[in-house]
């Protein structure tokens, strides 16, 4: 019988003592394929973007999904079909959003440090909006829009000088930051930029942070924000959009955290009044409940602290441990008996570094070298965020929907990885490339 998710999400369960996504055991998915590997469900993104879009859009406001947090194609497809946009930061998330069948009229582009070539592809794939973040940059739109004869639709980032209260990190929004225009400048650089003709001023955008608890940074900068448009427009200034950004976080132990309603209030309280067409680009809110990384225990080691766990995911495959002290749940994949008094565990990644380190936990049962377990929260940041370090293969990712799975990335191994190598000409070459003629060889006089 189906027991109710451990996180209160019904999607994750554990069935006869066996941890499922949807209809899906993981142990049974471990068995198809080598740990560590990415889990999604289906029915759980689609929730979240149901939830957010009931409270959203009964104001009106729409949402591009932050790419970024989980790029895999067929999550990119599922959002797309419920209707939801993209906000996307690379030439490489722009090919992803089409390849996934989202439209170029529903994607907007942001990111402090676009290229030309990056910025004429979007143009001429009739992109909905670039979100510029320099004077500079507005400047290389233009000249780009110009060569190519389309002009540009924009919206200038802001940023408002407001703390949004999180991980230095992931804080994009105080005067120190990388990010945006000082919102004080805002006005006069959208004047100069509506006055080219290569450009179509359209609108300012924000984005203060992500994993946001409190919602008070929020009102504070939507608050700035409505102000900049009231004051843009009584200068005479056409500004039709608003994009409010991401940022939304959620709870550290996988429930909901913030209320969702409450952040609709607080968009519709600060900015509702202004008419614009307002944006929302989540991109953890919508995915990062939604997603488990499977890794097995492989030692056990007694350290003067009590007992480590080395499991076989690392900081390459999930590296918000190691960047920004995040605490990822873990469920083990077999339920550990109530009655069972068993150690608080440390568990380590492999990786040759101090920082490859997942937390402390209680709660997991006695362990035994082979128990496979599940950070949780795992859906957004995660295998977006993972790398090859150390020689690692690129972890594959699983889509479950009902009692079905597929994997929807597959593994990336060294032996491709070594085919994208080569030595220099002049070196004897490797066993992995004896097409290659050295220009002179070791040992010849
Ligand atoms: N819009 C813009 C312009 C952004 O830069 C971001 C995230 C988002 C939207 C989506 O933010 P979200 O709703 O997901 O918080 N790797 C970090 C998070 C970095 C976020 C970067 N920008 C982590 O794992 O916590």
């Amino acid at each position: 019988m189906e027991t109710q998710g451990k996180k209160g999400r019904g999607w994750l369960s554990y069935r006869a003592g066996d941890l499922h996504v949807e209809d899906v055991s993981l142990s049974k998915v471990a068995e198809a394929m080598p740990t560590p590997f990415y889990c999604y469900s289906a029915n759980a993104i689609r929730a979240s973007y149901m939830e957010l879009s009931a409270a959203v859009g009964k104001i009106g406001v729409s949402i591009c999904f932050a790419v970024k947090a989980n790029s895999n194609i067929s999550v990119l497809r599922l959002l797309s079909e419920l209707g939801c946009g993209m906000d996307i930061v690379s030439g490489g998330e722009l090919e992803r959003a089409l390849a996934a069948g989202v439209p170029a009229s529903k994607i907007i582009f942001s990111g402090v440090g676009k290229t030309r070539a990056e910025i004429a592809r979007a143009l001429k794939a009739g992109i909905h909006q670039i979100n510029v973040e320099s004077a500079a940059e507005i400047a290389a739109v233009a000249e780009v829009a110009r060569a190519i004869g389309k002009r540009a639709p924009i919206a200038i980032r802001a940023n408002p000088d407001v703390d949004a209260n999180t991980h230095a990190k992931i804080t994009t929004a105080t005067k120190e930051s990388k990010f945006g225009i000082a919102i004080g400048d805002v006005a006069d650089i959208y004047a100069e930029a509506a006055a080219l003709p290569e450009l179509e001023a359209l609108g300012v955008a924000v984005h203060i942070g992500s994993q946001i608890q409190d919602m008070a940074p929020f009102r504070r900068a939507f608050t700035a924000m409505a102000d900049l448009v009231t004051s843009m427009r009584a200068r005479g200034l056409v500004v039709p959009r608003l994009d409010r950004g991401g940022g939304i976080g959620i709870a550290d132990d996988g429930n909901a955290g913030p209320d969702i309603d409450a952040y609709a209030n607080i968009i519709h309280e600060t900015v509702g009044h202004l008419g614009c067409q307002v944006t929302v680009e989540p991109g953890r809110w919508l995915v990062g409940r939604a997603g488990l990384l499977v890794t097995e225990l492989l030692y056990l080691k007694d350290m003067a602290n009590g007992p480590m766990g080395i499991v076989d995911a690392g900081m390459n495959d999930l590296m918000r441990p190691a960047l920004y002290d995040a605490h990822h749940p873990v469920l083990p994949l077999r339920e550990p008996a109530s009655s069972e008094t068993a150690p608080t565990y440390n568990l380590v990644g492999p990786i040759c570094e101090s920082s490859d380190k997942f937390g402390s936990y209680e709660g997991l049962g006695k362990l035994n070298a082979g128990d496979l377990l599940a950070f949780d929260c795992g859906g957004a940041y995660g295998a977006s965020m993972a790398s090859t370090y150390n020689s690692r293969d690129l972890v594959a990712e699983v889509l479950v929907q009902g009692d079905r799975f597929r994997t929807v990335r597959r593994r990336q191994d060294i032996a491709e990885m070594l085919k994208l190598e080569q030595a220099g000409e002049w070196q004897v070459p490797a066993p992995s490339e004896r097409a290659l003629e050295p220009v002179i060889a070791l040992g010849s006089s």
